[in-house]
């Protein structure tokens, strides 16, 4: 390659490598991750489906589970924006879906839809392609403790700290910062390098138990952590590694069990005969 052309090459490659992110929901790596592990535990008929919906357009599962996030612009989809989350009364511990899940709409039941309409093969290809790109997000989404936590501060979106000295809310930190930094360390943004190691480290019982559950329940248990973790932090706090390392064992194993689950619930409604 000609020598300025390929400076500028490298120069944008480097640029690009240590540009910092961010993004609403789980930040686009997180997302990417539980769709690549999914990818790795589809069954072959699951597999062939995702294939033949995604065709021509969003063609993997990482990157079609960020596009939820990539329409939040588009104002025709306004409605989908409560879909993201799910809040729990004021001191609550526990979801109650009949009075936490209002009318129009949360991530529970979102996920319920998604998945029904995905299974529905007399609906157009059109509308479980869509169904099948919001599902691989909210089943993303649900595992992020702070999706499933309190309105007061919308989910710790207003509740300002610092991580390593940078100004950040709660839910990005949650959502981006603890998964940017990890890849920025060890794997040089190699999130499909990671998801892989995720997936080997994931045992064949682990993915059984974990599959065997609601989107009720994955939402209560992100809740619990929620209350336990995330909000161990408080407004004003300056927090650093102490923070990281009691709680990238969390985020790992809810992109873990986000992926798992997907693959599941994929597997289950893309089974030819069911
Ligand atoms: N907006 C209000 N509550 C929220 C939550 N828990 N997560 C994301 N966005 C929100
Ligand atoms: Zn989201
Ligand atoms: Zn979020």
């Amino acid at each position: 390659m000609h020598r300025p052309l390929r400076l500028l090459v490298g120069g944008c490659a480097l640029a690009l490598a240590i540009w910092p992110t961010s993004a609403a929901a789980w930040g686009a790596k997180g997302h990417q991750i539980v769709g690549e592990i999914a990818q790795r535990n589809l069954t072959v008929e699951a597999r062939s489906e995702v294939d033949r919906l995604l065709h021509g357009d969003d063609e993997t599962l990482a990157h079609a589970s960020t596009w939820a996030d990539r329409i939040r612009s588009d104002e025709s989809y306004n409605w989908a924006g409560p879909l993201h989350y799910i809040n729990g009364a004021e001191g609550a511990e526990d979801i109650v879906l009949e009075q936490d899940c209002p009318p129009r709409g949360c991530v529970v039941r979102a996920i319920e839809r998604f998945r029904d309409q995905l299974a529905d093969r007399q609906r157009p290809l059109a509308e479980r392609r869509e169904a099948l790109k919001f599902l691989a997000h909210f089943i993303g989404d649900v595992h992020q403790p702070l999706h499933a936590s309190y309105a007061a501060d919308r989910g710790g979106n207003r509740l300002l700290v610092t991580f390593y000295g940078e100004p950040v809310n709660l839910h990005a930190l949650w959502d981006s910062s603890i998964i940017e930094r990890n890849l920025s360390w060890w794997t040089f943004r190699n999130w499909r390098g990671w998801a892989k190691t995720l997936d080997r480290k994931t045992t064949a019982v682990e993915k059984r138990t974990w599959a065997n559950s609601t989107p009720l329940d994955w939402a209560q248990e992100s809740f619990d952590l929620a209350r336990s973790h995330a909000y161990a932090a408080q407004a004003g706090d300056d927090l650093g590694s102490a923070y990281h390392r009691r709680n990238l064992p969390v985020v790992e194993e809810r992109l873990r069990q986000a992926g798992v689950r997907l693959a599941a619930v994929l597997n289950r409604v893309l089974a030819r005969e069911r």
